[in-house]
């Protein structure tokens, strides 16, 4: 780790492990830059970049990544969830900006205290608020775009803000390009009571209680054509396979857990050995830092 300095424009700037960053708790050492507001951002793309959320759906190479991290933080950590009185009906509102590094578990619990529906069905999911969007992140109870109304996006070009309408989103897939940084959104949110909202989200929950608890990045695959992943994996008869410390979760095949110590080529290896032994093309559901070919 090296000593921290500042850019030019006042972001923090410091070489990490990424580990610490990951659920996987996998990830060898970039320069992190702590953004805190647009000029930072937009410094920070200078050159060529990855932009981390809450490093729940990454697998990074134990050797680290060559480009700049950037982090969101401060003002675009922050949340205002005021409803907009030019925005919001007796049944509907739109909040203030939301920025992309909240992390969205506290929203969720938040959001469901106020009596605020439309989030609930992510319930669970460890990402940031930036991070999500950009995969639109979900469960069979909802996902991100059910609560959205306006999204600012940063590219090196510039920023710009989109309805979701403007986007060709869908299952785990926003239609923002990889890159584009999902700076701050604003949420449109239905009017409800804690109580119905909670309720909702308790039966959201419940479908998690077959995952595991160990570090994990998620769900490996995506689900092809609507059947689980995971059930075609453990019909292959895999739960369990163990390469070095990663292991194919014995409570959900989609799933590869690091029993402690496992590396990113652990996990690329049992990847291998699903798609060899599953008859069905998969596509990949987390990332690989970086790409393998
Ligand atoms: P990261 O993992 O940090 O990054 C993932 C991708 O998003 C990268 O390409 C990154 O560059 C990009 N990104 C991150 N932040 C931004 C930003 N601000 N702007 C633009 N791009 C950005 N997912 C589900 O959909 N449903 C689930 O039920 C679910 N359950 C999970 C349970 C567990 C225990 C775990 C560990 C993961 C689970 N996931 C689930 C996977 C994961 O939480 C999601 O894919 C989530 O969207 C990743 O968000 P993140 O902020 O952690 O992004
Ligand atoms: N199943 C098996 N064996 C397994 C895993 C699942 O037989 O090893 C069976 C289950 O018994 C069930 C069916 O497959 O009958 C569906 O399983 P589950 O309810 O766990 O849902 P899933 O489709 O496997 C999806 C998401 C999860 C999300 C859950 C709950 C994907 C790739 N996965 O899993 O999202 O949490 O639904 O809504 O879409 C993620 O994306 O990272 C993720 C964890």
């Amino acid at each position: 780790m090296s000593a921290a300095t500042l850019s030019r424009n006042g972001a923090r700037v410091e070489r990490q492990p990424l580990a610490r960053y990951t659920t996987l708790g996998v990830g060898g050492p970039a320069e992190v830059w702590f953004v805190a507001d647009h000029a930072q951002l937009a410094e920070a793309m200078e050159t060529p970049y990855r932009i981390l959320g809450g490093g729940s759906n990454l697998v990074i190479a134990d050797e680290g990544v060559s480009e700049r991290v950037i982090r969101l933080t401060g003002p675009l950590a922050e949340r205002d969830l005021e409803p907009d009185p030019a925005l919001s009906t007796s049944e509907e509102i739109v909040t203030g900006w939301v920025g992309g590094g909240v992390p969205l578990p506290g929203l969720v619990r938040t959001l469901q205290k106020l009596g605020l529906s439309n989030l609930e069905g992510t319930v669970g999911i460890p990402a940031q608020v930036g991070g999500a969007v950009w995969m639109n992140a979900g469960t069979r109870y909802g996902e991100m775009f059910d609560g959205l109304h306006a999204i600012e996006i940063v590219t090196p070009e510039g920023v710009r803000q989109v309805s979701p309408t403007d986007l060709n989103w869908g299952y785990r897939n926003s239609g923002i390009p990889r890159g584009h940084v999902v700076s701050r959104v604003r949420l449109k949110l239905r009017r409800s009571t804690p109580e119905a909202v909670l309720a909702k989200m308790d039966f959201a929950d419940q479908a998690r209680k077959g995952q595991p608890k160990m570090k994990t990045p998620g769900c490996a695959f995506k689900n092809p054509g609507g059947v689980s992943a995971g059930k075609l994996i453990d019909e292959a008869g895999l739960k369990g396979t163990r390469i070095g410390g990663a292991m194919i979760a014995p409570e959900h095949a989609n799933f590869i857990v690091n029993l402690g110590g496992a590396t990113a080529t652990d996990v690329h290896g049992l990847l291998t050995v699903i798609r060899q032994r599953v008859g069905v093309p998969m596509e990949l559901e987390y990332e690989l830092w970086p790409e393998q070919p």
